[in-house]
Order: C-alpha cells, then structure tokens, then sequence
C-alpha cells in the first residue's frame, strides 16, 4: 500500500523535474555522484566519480547553474573551480561527509606547525584528500600541496614525494596507506597522527623517519567491510571477482582482486564478460544500480553499506532546488579562501 502511495509520487516529480530541465536548456547542468538513488542518477546530465565531476565543473563553461547532487565537499569543489558568473546548489546542505569532518582547520594547522618543528621546515608537503573543507585545500594550496581523489591519489603522491622527502597526507588514513603500499612505502615508513595528541601520538624518531603521514580519519562506509565478508564470499562464490574502494583498510584492499575508485568500479562491471560474478565493496546505492544495470551479470554487496549523507538528496529536494534557482542552499567560497584551494586543485587537475 505505502509504495503503490509513493510510486506515483516518485513519477509526478521526476515529470516536474524533467519539465524544468527542458524550460532550462542549456543554463542548467546537474551533476551527480555514482552514490547518489537511482531515480537521482538518472535525472542527471553528468555523474561521475568526485575528479570527474570537479572535472566537469571547471569544464562547463556556459551553463548559469550547477546542481550538485552529491555531498558538500563536492559541491564546494565545484564552487571553487565554476567561472564567476556560475551559480553551485546543492539539494539539501546538510549532505556532509563524516571523514571531512574529522580534519579541522586547526588541528592540522597544530599538526603542521609540529611536524615543521620536527623535520624542519620545507620537508614535508600536504596532499589533501578531494573530501575536506574548502579552508584544508587552501591550506594545502598556500603550503605548496595538492589536492586528490581516489582516481588520481597515486598520482597526486608521487608528485608530492617529486617536491619534498615527506607526506602529510589527510584525512583518509586508508588511502594514504593504500596508496603508499603500492609505491614500495614499507609499514614503517606510515605512521598515523593522532589529532590533538603531541607530536600526533609518535615519538620524534618516528615522525623523522616517516616518509607519509597519515591522518587518523576514515570513512564509516568503507571501514564497515571485513575480512570475514571477504571470506565469507569467498566461499560462497569461489569464481566471484572481489572489487573494492580504496577508502577501505589495507587488509581489505589486499584480499580483493581489485580496487578503485566509483568510476573504476563502473568500468570494471562495464567490462567483465557476461556471467561473471562481482562482489562489490562500496557504498549499496553503486551495488544495486550497476546490479540493475547489469542483469547479464550477478552483482553482490560485500555488506550492505549506506552512505547517510549521499541520500539525503531526494527528488523533493531537487524539484525544490530546481524551483528556487539562485537562492535555495547556493554554495559559496569565500575569496581568500577560494583562490588558495584553487592552487591546489588546479594542481591536481593538471597531473
Ligand atoms: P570517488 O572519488 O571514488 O567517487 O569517491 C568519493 C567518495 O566519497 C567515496 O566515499
Ligand atoms: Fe564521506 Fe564515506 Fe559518504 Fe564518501 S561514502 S561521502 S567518504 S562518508
């Protein structure tokens, strides 16, 4: 009774939406992340992966408004690179990130200032993670650093270690280590700062022997799959193929047959033969859409895992957000901020 009640909701909206895409033409682009519902999806003009959407933003240069159907960072992202006369909105804007939250401005300028006193002044350059404030990107812009994503992170790092001897890398600790294992970084040469601890939890030895810092944050989503899932699946499907996010622990990313970022994901069930079986360790909106988009190919969950954030934008939210253009939770960048955090994802954008 209550979805027949919904279905016809659900349709009447996707109609007024669409109706205001085609009054809009061209002055309207709507952008949304792989996470994003399925009815979200495909109402979009682009979805991608976090780079290719801040890829996207900095591209489209004629459009007036920017929908961002993903969380805040992103949307600020694309505030950050849209050209002056473009106007970002998100469809509800308390669509945070939790791993954004866990680096503040302060504790990493603590950090900064520590580790300075430590390895001494111009060792160490910050790459900072695409899910962060505006303020940590222009942190890390002003402390010639840069931005990146999942897509790109290997990149961003070996660029960074091309300039300096060290890393503070923030703040997924879990990419940074990922992406330092498949650069011959050894365990010893990672070590976790602790926010608001001295010296990040370490002792001087090992601050001065590291090579990559690692933020102590994660993302609820990705920390959530164990190597009992992985087992588990393993001898449910032993012909299966596990891929997974790199957001995840170490000891997941080892025991998969594959890992990247939500559009490597995408590419990876796009291209396995038909029959193949895919076990996916990402967020469950992904899993069930490429599941229903893929019937040729069993696609499985590796654990049911919702990102609370990402489903916050609804079709409610859209219509609204596509009503009440150029006032309802447009997102801003102040100047000063805005000019160093673009340095930094200028940088990752030319990589
Ligand atoms: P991608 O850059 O792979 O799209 O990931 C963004 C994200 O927030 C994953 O949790
Ligand atoms: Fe943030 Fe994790 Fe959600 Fe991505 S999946 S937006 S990192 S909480």
């Amino acid at each position: 009774m209550t979805n027949e009640r919904a279905l016809p909701g659900n349709s009447v909206l996707t109609e007024r939406i669409q109706a205001r895409k085609r009054e809009l033409g061209k002055e309207l682009i709507i952008l949304t992340h792989h996470y994003q519902r399925r009815e979200i999806v495909q109402l979009g003009d682009f979805s991608g992966d976090s780079f290719e959407l801040s890829r996207k933003a900095a591209a489209d240069r004629d459009c007036r408004y920017i929908v961002f159907c993903g969380v805040h960072f992103m949307a600020e992202s694309a505030a950050i690179l849209a050209q002056p006369h473009q106007i970002v909105q998100i469809p509800n804007v308390s669509a945070g990130c939790s791993m954004a939250e866990m680096a503040e401005t302060q504790t990493v300028n603590e950090a900064w200032s520590q580790l300075q006193a430590e390895t001494g002044e111009g060792s160490i350059t910050p790459v900072v993670y695409m899910n962060s404030d505006a303020e940590l990107k222009a942190f890390s812009g002003r402390n010639e650093g840069i931005v990146c994503t999942s897509s790109n992170a290997a990149k961003a790092v070996k660029w960074a270690f091309g300039k300096k001897e060290k890393i503070l890398f923030f703040p997924d600790q879990h990419l940074g280590r990922n992406v330092g294992f498949d650069l011959g970084l050894s365990p010893e040469q990672m070590i976790v700062w602790s926010p608001g601890k001295p010296l990040g939890g370490n002792t001087p030895e090992s601050v001065r022997a590291a090579r990559m810092i690692l933020w102590d944050g994660h993302c609820l989503v990705h920390t959530r799959f164990t190597t009992d899932h992985i087992a588990k699946m393993r001898s449910e499907f032993p012909g299966a193929k596990i891929v997974v996010h790199p957001e995840c622990p170490r000891e997941i990313v080892s025991k998969a047959d594959a890992c990247g970022s939500t559009s490597y994901i995408v590419k990876y069930v796009q291209e396995a033969p038909a029959g193949s079986t895919i076990v996916i360790g990402t967020e469950i909106n992904l899993v069930h859409r490429l599941a229903q988009e893929h019937p040729d190919k069993k696609i499985i969950d590796l654990y049911n895992s919702l990102c609370p954030n990402m489903f916050k934008i609804n079709l409610s939210n859209l219509l609204q957000t596509l009503s009440r253009l150029g006032e309802m939770n447009v997102v801003s960048v102040p100047e000063e901020i805005k000019a160093d955090a673009k340095l930094a994802l200028d940088r990752m954008l030319a990589l």
